[in-house]
């Protein structure tokens, strides 16, 4: 189609404002799908995201629209995941559309996601229509809403506010309207050199590889040799076509248009988001901006509860439509074998854990996470990324330890300027610099990975009551006063609850961690001693209390030979139980994490 005659654009919007419905409901006025098609949100296929009701992969849905100049359009919907754990390939799935519907729910307002997706569209220069939506609800708050969205970005009023219901379809017709009318058209050259971006890929036993394309310039068709250009991978093209919402396979794709390609690729590493793809003859030379190959944040470890050889299948499936997982084996004295698994997020971890549930059926105890840390022996130039805390060399043996830094980004209402910043100080931040912008402020710090990994986002949507957001991104090592606490229990060393902290914080953090610990630790007929462990020193300690009555404890109300005989049968268990046989549930990890 005539590049006049497209749109490419996306939803933004925070989790639950109705991004889904609306797609839903656009693509069902446009005649894409039916109503039963479309019921329950047809963009969100895979089983966690139904049930965690949230986009984790993109996808896009090409729409012919009879406007109501009589012309005929493309439109095309590209889905973007709405989670900052993902958010490179939210920048990625925006960067190939030309404008976004900044969708508000006008019971809600603006919150902490809206302001992350209105940054990274705004910072890719992306024109926004504003659109409220469940309007048809009782607490719909418009005029507030509209004030807030100003107050974010002034030059919004340029254009006209859409308030629709995506539920009752209320609003949703002139919506398309101001879609053709507002966004603006691709501007590429269907007669230069290809030049395509991948936004998204997903991978196919069968076929390989599927890539989704926006092609910027030229022309894409089944003949072409082509070349990704980050990976340098050349291959032959089996099929190009387009959603709608199902393949349809079509003869080419041109300049301004998207769709998706089937490269037959098998090896998921070659392909990435973020790459451009070209012609290998007469291709272009300088590759569209900013392809980063995404790095795991996180590390933990997932034991089976079931089958080891099952979870190593599931895991391997998980992995190949994920190429941003890092999985190796891993072989704990304490939880015998399993894996070490790299994610991008905390949220990303569970929704890997929520899925071997759902759709393999299969528990595991996922250890407390850490992040990678680069680790210089004494007497050695060469540091080694060390992504498990149970495999640091002895203490006495390092010279240093770096760890992940990332700067971050907190867009806060101005009259939660003192609390962000208390917080983001308790959590080892580095201030950098500040900017106002009306009622709010953008400010900048620096701050380590394992601070804000796990918790920090929820701290800050707390204090600012959900209208801080924060977008993070990584910032090079750095060396700390990191040291490895070691947990014993019954005097042996559990090698899975092994972590890293920061040395000022390992005093206050080993006394309280004991002290939850003794709850959740599984009781015995013998009391056990949890000790937290420092370069060899004990930090803190804490007796288990036994399953029984303690004859050394509770002796006034035994005879001496009853106390004796207790005693001796206390200190038969105690032998047997000196090495570590204790079973760790999850909740053991689940204390540290919280802690952390
Ligand atoms: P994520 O996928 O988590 O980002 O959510 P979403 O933004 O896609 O929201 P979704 O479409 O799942 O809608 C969230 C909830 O709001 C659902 O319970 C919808 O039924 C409801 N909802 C969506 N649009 C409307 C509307 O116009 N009016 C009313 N009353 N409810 C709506």
């Amino acid at each position: 189609m005539k590049e006049k005659n497209i749109r490419n654009f996306a939803i933004i919007s925070h989790i639950d404002h109705g991004k889904s419905t609306l797609s839903d409901r656009l693509m069902e006025i446009m005649g894409t799908v039916n109503q039963r098609e479309s019921a329950p949100q047809l963009l969100d296929s895979l089983a966690v995201e139904q049930e965690h009701g949230v986009t984790v992969k993109a996808r896009t849905v090409q729409n012919i629209y009879e406007g109501s100049n009589g012309e005929k359009y493309q439109l095309n919907l590209i889905d973007t995941p709405g989670h900052v754990d993902f958010n490179y390939e939210v920048s990625k799935s925006l960067a190939a559309t030309d404008g976004v519907l900044l969708l508000v729910d006008a019971t809600q307002g603006v919150q902490a996601q809206t302001v992350a997706n209105w940054r990274l569209a705004h910072d890719l220069g992306l024109p926004m229509l504003p659109v409220i939506n469940k309007v048809d609800s009782p607490n719909a708050k418009i005029p507030e809403v509209k004030q807030e969205l100003l107050d974010l970005d002034a030059s919004l009023s340029q254009r006209p506010f859409y308030e629709v219901s995506a539920k009752t379809g209320q609003g949703v017709a002139a919506l398309i309207e101001g879609i053709v009318k507002y966004l603006p058209a691709p501007k590429g050259d269907e007669n230069a050199p290809l030049k395509a971006l991948v936004y998204d890929s997903e991978f196919d036993p069968y076929l390989g590889v599927i890539v989704q394309v926006r092609i910027f310039d030229g022309k894409l068709n089944k003949n072409s040799k082509l070349e990704l250009m980050a990976s340098n991978r050349i291959f032959k093209v089996k099929e190009i076509g387009v959603y709608q919402p199902a393949r349809l396979p079509v003869k080419e794709l041109v300049a301004g248009e998207v769709g998706y390609l089937i490269t037959g690729i098998k090896e998921t590493a070659d392909v990435g988001v973020g790459d451009t793809i070209t012609t290998v003859a007469d291709g272009i030379k300088q590759a569209l901006p900013g392809f980063e190959k995404q790095q795991p944040l996180v590390y933990a470890g997932f034991f089976p509860q079931d089958d080891y050889q099952l979870l190593k299948e599931a895991l391997q499936k998980i992995a190949l439509n994920d190429s941003s997982l890092a999985i190796s084996e891993e072989n704990s004295t304490a939880m015998g074998p399993g894996f070490r698994i790299g994610f991008l997020g905390i949220f990303h971890l569970k929704i890997i854990q929520e899925r071997l549930e759902e759709e393999y059926g299969l528990k595991v105890t996922v250890t407390s996470p850490n992040v990678p840390y680069k680790v210089r022996l004494q007497d050695s130039q060469e540091t080694k990324i060390i992504t498990n805390p149970a495999h640091f060399p002895s203490f006495e043996k390092i010279e240093s330890i770096a760890e992940p830094m990332m700067t971050a980004v907190i867009d806060s209402p101005a009259e939660n300027l003192d609390r962000v910043m208390q917080l983001a100080e308790q959590y080892r931040g580095t201030f950098q610099d500040m900017d106002n912008e009306g009622n709010r402020v953008r400010i900048n710090y620096r701050l380590p990975l394992a601070e804000i990994a796990y918790d920090f986002y929820n701290q800050l949507k707390s204090i600012s009551h959900g209208y801080a957001s924060l977008q993070t991104k990584p910032d090079g090592y750095e060396v700390s006063d990191l040291v490895k606490v070691e947990i014993h229990i019954n005097y042996a060393k559990v090698d899975a609850l092994s972590f890293i902290t920061h040395r000022s914080k390992a005093a206050v953090l080993t006394q309280k961690l004991v002290h939850e610990l003794k709850m959740t630790i599984p009781r015995r007929l013998y009391p056990m001693p949890v000790q937290a462990v420092v370069e060899g020193k004990v930090l803190a300690r804490i007796d288990v209390p036994p399953l029984r009555k303690n004859a050394a404890v509770n002796g006034e109300q035994h005879s001496i030979s009853k106390k004796q005989a207790l005693l001796r049968r206390q200190n038969v268990n105690k032998r047997t139980a000196a090495h570590s046989d204790i079973e760790l549930p999850q909740a053991v990890f689940n204390t540290l994490l919280a802690l952390k």
